[in-house]
């Protein structure tokens, strides 16, 4: 009787769902979503081949440098870098000395207190700050920045998805909206204060062009300051704010790739010894 009842409201279950199941199947089918522009002409990023990606990628030192100064130069004019000290630059190459140049010569100051007259001012940086952003607070960077937020800048490339190419492509992707776009959504136009960028998630980002042209930065080591090296150096530097210690990790990785394959010859090596009698 029990499980009579039991298998009945079963049933009920099934049947509800079944026909929950067929009422968005049958609407799918007869009123799909309409297309949109974002789904059709956004573009997934370029492999930027940075010498960090990959199983077992290093970082390129003379490459991070570049990056810093690509940062430094344009970038840091719009976002700040809160997760990183200027002691870090150590890693880089950098020694202790140049590290408190390169602070003291910071195009963005600290903010801080004038201790005669309580009032907000501001200061050189020293190692130990922060990489501090041009703006007091959100609404101040939001009125600079046609009330777009510019982000911190450290964690980027973990959060987006293939951030390292996703920050290449994406300082190189400007363009002109497609005409084959603005024929299949005439109202998709891209508004007046926004940029088209196919790598963009929504098509329009509110960033203007950081880089405009090649030789915007001067490189120190030779390089060619093209447009996508420059690109392509930001985008290493800024894979380096966010994972300084990617290379201990794919190290790490490596080892133990490498331990668990000698492992399984042993555990097999074992395993035929203690069953060497009974098996055959
Ligand atoms: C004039 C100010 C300005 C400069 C200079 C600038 N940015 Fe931006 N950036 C912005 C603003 C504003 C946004 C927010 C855009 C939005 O939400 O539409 C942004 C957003 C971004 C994003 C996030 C995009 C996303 O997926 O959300 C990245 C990455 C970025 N900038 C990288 C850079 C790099 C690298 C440089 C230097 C080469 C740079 N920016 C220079 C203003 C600037």
């Amino acid at each position: 009787m029990v499980r009579t009842i039991a298998l009945l409201i079963g049933a009920g279950f099934v049947f509800v769902l079944g026909i929950a199941l067929f009422g968005t199947v049958s609407t799918a089918i007869s009123d799909p979503a309409p297309e949109t522009a974002e789904h059709e002409f956004h573009l997934h990023p370029k492999d930027a081949h940075l010498p960090s990606a990959g199983l077992v990628g290093k970082f390129d030192r003379q490459q991070l440098q570049r990056g810093l100064k690509v940062y430094q130069e344009v970038c840091a004019a719009c976002h700040s870098l809160k997760f990183v000290s200027f002691r870090d630059f150590g890693q880089l190459g950098y020694s202790e000395s140049q590290v408190k140049a390169l602070a003291q010569a910071w195009p963005i100051e600290q903010p801080s207190v004038n201790p005669d007259t309580g009032e907000a001012a501001t200061r050189k940086n020293i190692p130990s700050d922060r990489v501090p952003s041009p703006y007091p607070n959100e609404v101040a960077a939001r009125a600079a920045n046609n009330n777009a937020l510019p982000p911190d800048l450290s964690l980027m490339t973990k959060a987006r998805h293939d951030g390292a190419n996703y920050v290449a492509s994406l300082l190189t992707g400007y363009q002109n909206q497609p005409a084959e776009l603005l024929r299949k959504f005439p109202d998709a136009k891209t508004p007046t204060g926004l940029h088209y960028n196919p790598y963009f998630a929504n098509l329009n980002i509110a960033m203007p062009p950081p880089l405009t042209s090649d030789g915007q930065v001067t490189y120190d080591d030779g390089t060619q300051p093209t447009k996508q090296q420059m690109a392509n150096d930001v985008a290493a530097f800024l894979t380096w704010t966010a994972e300084p210690n990617l290379e201990s990790r794919h190290g790490a990785g490596l080892a133990t790739v490498i331990f668990l394959a000698i492992f399984v010859f042993l555990t097999m090596g074992a395993y035929r010894n203690v069953w060497r009698g009974v098996k055959h």
